[in-house]
């Protein structure tokens, strides 16, 4: 199939229906566009589960608890055609705003206590307006199979919440983090970081991996894990650690003692960019597991 770039609901239903008819499985990547290696390893894994593969670009209002963040998310729209072209996706939809929200919205999803911690604590709504356009699309688009970021581990767990708890008929597949040589995450904010930020930014994976050393060499206190980990943070006035907990990967509550794999997961302000992420880390001694819970 030739890529397709469509900007409306009819179309896109019509483009998949197509695909349904040719019997072919349809995978989604759900994206706010910005596209860069880790959207790609999202990419490659649908291409090699579904015949038809649809990436949305929509940056979506309804998820930013700041108005200067959206107004400074990058929208490189043409260049993030191109990157789908290359990586052989099928369908784009890239919808306006007006065509996702015609009219103020009565109902939104309540995505109960999976978003009470990390990220949900600093960011009011932000899980609220996710979880929301991530239901509109996978109505829109019915896929059989969408495919998230592990780097937004508690994005991850929202969405495997809400499509058990409203049986959505759909498969959500968690895909590892791309990290860069330095363990850094790739993120689309990863852009706004001037050099020497850039530089700096690697300590949030640092501060992860000092944890997940401290949790495979025996300790058991999440607090003592935490405390120790932030530690290692380099004194610098551009950095400050929002949050640095330990939690249990599958409902992202906190946990009282380490007894199996627990989610390590931080948020980093570098200068005014604001990074995610997270290791699943195992103590010595707990069965391993290889990825997030799955649906
Ligand atoms: O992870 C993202 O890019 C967004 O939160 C998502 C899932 C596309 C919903 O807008």
């Amino acid at each position: 199939m030739m890529l397709k770039l469509v900007t409306s609901i009819a179309p896109l239903r019509d483009r998949v229906a197509e695909a349904r008819r040719a019997g072919l499985q349809v995978g989604l990547v759900p994206t706010m566009g910005a596209l860069h290696a880790g959207h790609v390893r999202l990419i490659e894994q649908a291409r090699l589960e579904c015949g038809c593969v649809v990436v949305s670009i929509f940056v979506n209002p309804l998820q930013f608890d700041r108005k200067d963040d959206l107004a400074r998310y990058p929208r490189p729209l043409q260049a993030d055609v191109a990157v789908c072209a290359a990586a052989g996706v099928d369908i784009v939809f890239a919808p306006t705003v007006e065509g996702m929200y015609p009219g103020e919205a009565e109902c939104t999803v309540d995505v109960g206590r999976v978003a009470d911690h990390l990220c949900g604590r600093y960011r009011p709504g932000h899980f609220r307006g996710m979880a929301t356009v991530v239901l509109k699309l996978l109505q829109i688009v019915q896929p059989d199979r969408a495919y998230f970021g592990e780097k937004d581990a508690q994005q991850l767990a929202v969405i495997r919440h809400m499509a058990r708890d409203f049986n959505v008929p759909v498969r959500i597949e968690g895909v590892a983090t791309v990290r860069d040589a330095d363990g850094l995450a790739l993120s689309s904010r990863n852009q706004r970081l001037a050099p020497e930020e850039r530089v700096l930014a690697r300590s949030l994976h640092s501060l992860l991996r000092e944890a997940e050393r401290l949790v495979a060499e025996g300790e058991r206190d999440p607090k003592q894990v935490t405390a120790i980990a932030s530690g290692i943070l380099p004194d610098d006035d551009r950095l400050r650690l929002e949050y640095l907990d330990v939690v249990d990967p599958e409902h992202i509550q906190p946990v009282e003692r380490i007894e199996g794999p627990v989610l390590v997961a931080g948020a980093l302000w570098v200068g005014s960019t604001r990074l995610i992420d997270n290791l699943l880390c195992h103590p010595s001694g707990a069965p391993q597991v290889a990825a997030l819970p799955g649906t």
